[in-house]
Order: structure tokens, then sequence, then C-alpha cells
């Protein structure tokens, strides 16, 4: 798993005064808003015994752990240890670690790594959010399957025609035409040819008045850590999904998407344009689940790549340079915040 990233880590209509426990890269977080309407990022281990922060209660902008009662601020500084008297000082180990924390298209995202913040590397820019043509719908669903076989199966086209025949690949015409890679040291994308399904439904009955083109293109896309865009010019208009894959633990991923349409965009469509991204995660899930070995392999010639794998390669082969950057972190590493390093559990003296 990739460190020294900005993670999604939430809608952030779901960050409020109450403590949500979250979870990324294997590690648990609590996230919750201070009185000015912040959210905050903290460990979710408390120092002291090892409560879960996120079982506990929000007082001013502090988390008060639910076990011993210990507050922590907004920087994981203890600033209360109730069962001690008042005159005795709070050690300086007693703290947790505290991630920066952004908000942006309706999520909140944290810095999990160590650089600083000027060579911190970018969130992806989603130019559809601000743009009052488009729609959003969020959803979210969890698979057993590593979270690299979950994002590279997204800008996988090759894999359309058999996965999504029936909804909106065409399994008589599975060729993918050669495409050119555009990449930065964040991100790749591509422009592809895919040959579309005659649709059904109302969406088909409305594409059916127009002549039906050979192919459409889709634009596939990768953001370094986790993030995956899918754009499909439909004959009605644009659908952009953007996928977060966030790693619960090395096989367990945590996938949320941002759904963006500029066709239908009134309330009444939400419920059917999500159950259509269900639908095609449905068809994923037991694939991807599938997949062995189950992690992404390191060497590249662990397994076959071809012309339409291109996306793909060129996400292992630059992932391979930041893990020999020391970027990889997987098992029992921790990714500290902001803090000093936690040593062990400290005696309130
Ligand atoms: Fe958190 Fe004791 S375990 S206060
Ligand atoms: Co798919």
């Amino acid at each position: 798993m990739l460190k020294n990233f900005w993670y999604a880590l939430e809608f952030a209509d779901r960050v409020t005064r109450q403590p949500r426990k979250v979870t990324c890269l294997g590690q648990d977080f609590v996230l919750y808003r201070t009185e000015a309407g912040a959210a905050v990022c903290l460990s979710d281990l408390c120092v002291h015994r090892g409560g879960a922060l996120s079982m506990g209660r929000v007082t001013g902008d502090c988390i008060a752990c639910p076990y011993h009662g210990w507050q922590y601020d907004a920087t994981g500084a203890c600033v209360k240890i109730p069962a001690n008297s008042e005159e005795r000082k709070i050690p300086r180990k007693a703290r947790v670690d505290a991630y920066p924390t952004v908000e942006r298209y309706g999520m909140v995202w944290a810095f999990l790594g160590d650089l600083p913040e000027a060579e911190r590397p970018p969130i992806p820019v989603i130019p559809e959010h601000d743009d009052p043509s488009y729609r959003m719908v969020q959803f979210e669903m969890e698979i057993d399957a590593n979270y690299e076989r979950a994002f590279e199966n997204v800008v996988d086209a090759a894999h359309t025609p058999f996965v999504h025949g029936t909804a909106f690949g065409n399994p008589d015409k599975p060729e993918i035409p050669d495409f050119r890679v555009r990449q930065t040291d964040w991100s790749a994308e591509a422009d592809i040819q895919l040959s579309p399904p005659l649709p059904k439904g109302l969406w088909g009955l409305l594409a059916r008045r127009r002549p039906r083109a050979e192919y459409v293109t889709v634009t596939n896309a990768w953001y370094l850590p986790n993030i995956v865009k899918l754009h499909v010019r439909l004959p009605i208009g644009d659908l952009l999904l953007y996928d977060f894959n966030i790693p619960l633990s090395q096989e367990r991923t945590l996938i949320k998407i941002l759904g963006y349409r500029n066709f239908f965009t009134g309330a009444w469509a939400d419920a059917n344009a999500r159950k259509r991204i269900e639908k095609i995660l449905l068809q994923d899930k037991p694939v991807v689940e599938s997949q062995r070995p189950e992690l992404l392999p390191f060497d590249l010639s662990d397994e076959l790549h071809v012309r339409s794998d291109s996306l793909q390669v060129a996400y292992r082969r630059r992932r391979l340079e930041l893990k020999k950057q020391g970027w990889w972190v997987g098992g029992d590493d921790i990714i500290t915040g902001d803090g000093p390093r936690r040593t062990a559990t400290v005696i309130a003296s």
C-alpha cells in the first residue's frame, strides 16, 4: 500500500460532531468536527490502554476516550487525564497521531505519510464537481479483494465485453483498437474505443432514435494512490465514475464512488443512477475476488501483458519506482502523523 498520499477517507456529510471510525491502509482512524466545523483525523488508538477513541465523545474541539476519559485535542495532544489530580503534569508523550485533513469533492481527505506540505503529491482534479451541468451521486460497496486488483479492474477496458456484456460491453466485438497512454508522475489516462451494445431500457429507447456509432470513446484514467476514473460518452450524455479503492486491509477494499452525469440531472434519477453503478460493481466483484495471487505482483514478468493492458502496466511500473523510494507500506507498518513517533504506553505521572 502506498503511503505519502492524500487518501479520501469518508463522505464529508458523514463527518460530524459524532466521532466516526474509518479504516485505511489497515489502520483505524477517528474522524470528527471541531466546533468551527473543521474535520479532524486522529489515530483511533488511545495511548493509555488502547481504547477506541471513535467510541468516545467530542467535547469542544477535543475527543474523550470512552475508557478512562483522557481528552485529546485536534492536534492529538492529551490535554486532560481525569484520574490525575489537577497539579500533576500531563506527560509529553501522551498524544495520538494527528493527520492533516482537507475537504474536497464532498469527501474528507487525510494525508497519510511523512512528507512536508510542499512535497505532497496533489489531490486529483475533478472538474465535473463544480460544473452545474452535472449531477452527482455517492455510492459505496465493500469487496473481498486487494485494492490494487480492484483499482486495475476499472482501467481494464478489455474485460468490459465479457464481464459487462449485459450492461455496457459488446460481447460480439471485444477487440480494442490501439490507444496511447498520457502519463504524469501521479496519473495516467487513455482514450479507448469500445464497441457499444444496443442499449436497453429507458435510456436505450432514447438512444435508439439516433444513428448508432461503431465505437464510443471511453476515457480511463488512474490517479495515485487509489483513484480510477471512467468517463463514458453515452448517446444521451456523459457519465463519469470516480472510484476510490480504499484498502481496509490487504484483502478487503471499500470502494467509494462519485458518479457524475450531465443528463437526467433531476434528483428523481439519482436512485436509478446508483442502481446502475451497483449493477456494474456486482458484475466486477466475483471476478476480482477470484483473482490469484490476491496481491498484485511486483515483478512485471509475473503476469502476461498485452497491448490493451497498457494503463495497468504503466501503473505497475510507477508503483515499483515508488516502492524503491520507500513509499510502500504493508503488514505491520504504522504510518505516523504530524506528532512525534509514539513509543510504548506511557505512565501518567
Ligand atoms: Fe483511553 Fe484509558 S484507554 S483513557
Ligand atoms: Co468492470
